[in-house]
């Protein structure tokens, strides 16, 4: 089993040591878990990799202390900002726009996508010329950071195409197997989904992942940023459609039919409803709070509670879809139930 540690200062200095030894570490941020690496070791990375059964394909967001750190993997080269002719359209004032997002939000949800530098191995970027960077504002991110002094590629800490993990046991659930795995355990992540992922490499630039940080926030600051409708969006690289999935097959229905649903059922259904009245055994009630903001927070902790219920399907009352962070929860909801 791996080792789940409280962050004292020992565990964070333990932690740090892991990482400069090119070793793979699972910390919290305030979204979900990751699982970290030195951005900077290709072996590291490599293991990421091996370790998650992830896609060589499908990149990894670098997690930075600040936008200081956050330059000492960028190369605005790329763009080519000086020369009257630029290389490709580019949003206008690019360097200052950055400069007003960090600012608004970081430490915090936000990853933006970036032209990297050459210091960057290619297997941390999928090789890609890109990096996808965000300030955690999580302590226990932002006190390893600081211990390692350098940028940690982290993925969420689950396997492959698994439910995405908000606490350290989902972690070790998870790699049950890894026993030299150290998770340092940061208590629930306060979001529970995700961050946006903004790519400012592309005109105009485009939300490749919905999350906390909504659109309309991001248009406050760039007003012609681009978000495709959940149902058309293109995954980001490497992502397919099924995915933050449990083992159990997921099904979105709507409140209307649940209970017709549920008398016609073969056998145990597991239900995350936001109203449990009238579901009665042998199905399952998970409840699910009706604020977008709480909902969030437990969806992978209700999936996985769902997943291990030994029901013969998960059925997930439709939720609200009005303002964006539900479209964040639709865009997670719609992966968890592709087939
Ligand atoms: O909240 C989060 O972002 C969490 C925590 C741990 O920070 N991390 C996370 O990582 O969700 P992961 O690997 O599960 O998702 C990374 C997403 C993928 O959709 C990937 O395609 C996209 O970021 N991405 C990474 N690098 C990219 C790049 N260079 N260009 C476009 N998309 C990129
Ligand atoms: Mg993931």
């Amino acid at each position: 089993m791996p080792r789940v540690v409280q962050p004292s200062d020992d565990m964070i200095a333990e932690a740090s040591r892991r990482l400069r030894a090119g070793e793979v570490v699972a910390l919290p941020t305030e979204t979900v878990y990751g699982l970290g690496a030195d951005t900077l070791s290709e072996a590291a990375i490599e293991c990421v990799y091996q370790l998650k059964g992830r896609p060589f394909n499908n990149p990894l967001i670098a997690h930075v202390l600040d936008w200081n750190q956050a330059q000492s993997i960028l190369d605005f080269g790329f763009w080519n900002l000086d020369s009257p002719t630029p290389v490709q359209p580019i949003i206008q004032n690019v360097r200052s726009k950055i400069q007003q997002l960090t600012h608004a939000f970081w430490p915090g949800p936000l990853t933006l996508v970036l032209p990297k530098s050459d210091r960057v191995p290619p297997r941390a970027t999928a090789g890609l010329s890109t990096i996808a960077l965000r300030a955690p504002s999580h302590p226990v991110a932002r006190r390893l950071l600081q211990a390692f002094g350098g940028p940690i590629s982290a993925p969420s800490a689950n396997r492959s195409g698994h439910v995405s993990p908000t606490t350290a046991q989902h972690v070790r659930d998870d790699f049950s197997s890894e026993a030299d795995l150290l998770i340092l355990d940061g208590g629930p992540c306060a979001l529970g989904i995700e961050s946006t992922v903004l790519d400012l490499t592309s005109f105009p630039p485009r939300v490749l992942r919905p999350g906390s940080v909504t659109v309309e926030q991001l248009r406050g600051i760039i007003p012609d940023v681009e978000a495709p409708p959940i149902a058309t969006q293109a995954a980001s690289p490497g992502t397919t459609a099924l995915h933050y999935a449990p083992r159990t097959p997921a099904e979105l229905i709507a409140s209307s039919q649940l209970h017709e649903r549920l008398q016609h059922s073969t056998g145990p259904m597991a239900v995350l409803a936001l109203d449990v009245t009238g579901i009665a055994p042998p199905h399952r009630a998970i409840v699910m709070p009706r604020s977008p903001a709480e909902y969030a927070q437990s969806l992978y902790r209700a999936l996985r509670e769902a997943d291990s219920l030994n029901c013969v399907r998960i059925l997930i009352e439709q939720p609200p879809a009005h303002d964006e962070l539900w479209r964040a929860i639709h865009d997670r909801l719609r992966r968890a139930t592709a087939v």
